[in-house]
């Protein structure tokens, strides 16, 4: 039975939530996180926290050291996509090197079971339809070019040093568990349901639609979105599989539904009952059309279901999320 995780990253948004899963499921659970983007708040008091820059390794092994996980959960790393086409050499320092320096203190110091917050984008632009675990990865942004490196990384070393490995492969994640003590503000958001609820509550003046000309039924790219704490309780439905069966995998972790953005704004302004500015811009670099998951290697090796997949449940929780940021920060 794995009793110690460490998570990096976990001061972050998808790391806080698995961690508040974790601890909440009774694990022992330490973090690592140079708290770049992250907030020391959303830690909770009787986790070990270490404030390390991944590619620091003497400090990475002596938390290894230390801690003694038998699980690691690996979220730390660079998120954007359109910030990975402006800046590459960012996304394979942040992603790839970081990742492949934490890989190999994890050898050196036998950790038993590696997870690895993968991305919907290590499949590039899909034909259309669902993908699964199997179709190809063609990658068309350095930011998904970045983790399928890493993936790559993780499948050849468990092969020849013997530990488990499990890639999560996150389609668009949102909304928040309002549990969570500290809300973070993320001053620079991109991400869709993030950008248009933070335009409701009126930090911007309209939101712009990247796109209207691709080949969807309303012209808009299309996305499948899960709620964060399902997404965080799949963490641990993986580990539980890995350590039942002592495997290896890869999984898609997505709700297998897909909205357009046209239709999500539309959610956004049903839910808060704003009818906020939206404008009509060029395509995004880096954006593929279409992504939805087939999640069924998920639900039928590990259990998991989804328990918040209504989309209007998602945007109200998120826009819960931004309210709370907002009053926090008039505090
Ligand atoms: N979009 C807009 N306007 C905005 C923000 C986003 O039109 O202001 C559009 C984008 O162009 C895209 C869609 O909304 O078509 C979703 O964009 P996001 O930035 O919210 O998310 P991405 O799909 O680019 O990326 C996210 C995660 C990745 C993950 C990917 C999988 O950041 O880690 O979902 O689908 F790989």
């Amino acid at each position: 039975m794995t009793k110690k995780i460490l998570i990096t990253g976990g001061a972050g948004y998808i790391g806080s939530h698995t961690l508040l899963a974790a601890v909440g499921q009774g694990y022992d659970v330490a973090v690592i996180d140079n708290l770049s983007t992250g907030r020391r708040e959303v830690i909770p008091t009787e986790c070990a926290f270490y404030e390390v820059d991944l590619v620091d390794k003497p400090k990475v092994e002596q938390a290894l050291k230390e801690f003694l996980p038998d699980t690691v959960i690996h979220f730390a790393g660079s998120i954007d996509v359109r910030e990975s086409v402006e800046n590459p050499i960012k996304y394979y320092a942040n992603n790839t090197y970081a990742s492949l320096a934490l890989i190999e203190a994890c050898v050196k110091h036998n950790v038993q079971r590696f997870i690895f917050s993968s991305t919907a984008a290590v499949y590039g632009n899909p034909d259309g339809g669902t993908v699964s675990e199997t179709s190809p990865t063609f990658p068309i942004n350095p930011y998904g070019h970045s983790k399928l490196m890493t993936e790559q990384i993780l499948s050849d070393a468990s092969k020849s040093h013997g530990f488990r490995y499990a890639i999560l492969r996150y389609f668009n994640v949102a909304g928040a568990d309002l549990r969570l003590k500290a809300a973070q503000p993320t001053p620079m958001a991109t991400h869709l349901i993030k950008v248009a609820c933070q335009t409701v509550l009126g930090l911007h003046p309209s939101i712009k639609i990247f796109g209207t000309d691709y080949e969807t039924a309303d012209g808009t790219c299309i996305r499948d979105f899960i709620h964060i704490s399902d997404l965080a309780r799949a963490h641990l439905n993986v580990l539980d599989y890995m350590t039942e069966y002592d495997a290896s995998a890869v999984f898609n972790c997505g709700n297998g539904q897909g909205y357009s953005v046209k239709q999500i704004l539309d959610a956004v302004q049903r839910v808060s009952g704003i009818n906020f500015k939206i404008e009509h811009g060029s395509r995004r670099a880096g954006d593929p059309r279409s992504l939805i998951a087939d999640t069924s290697c998920l639900r039928n090796k590990t259990g998991w279901v989804a328990q918040h997949e209504d989309i209007d449940e998602i945007v109200s929780s998120a826009l819960a999320w931004e309210r709370k940021i907002l009053e926090s920060a008039s505090l």
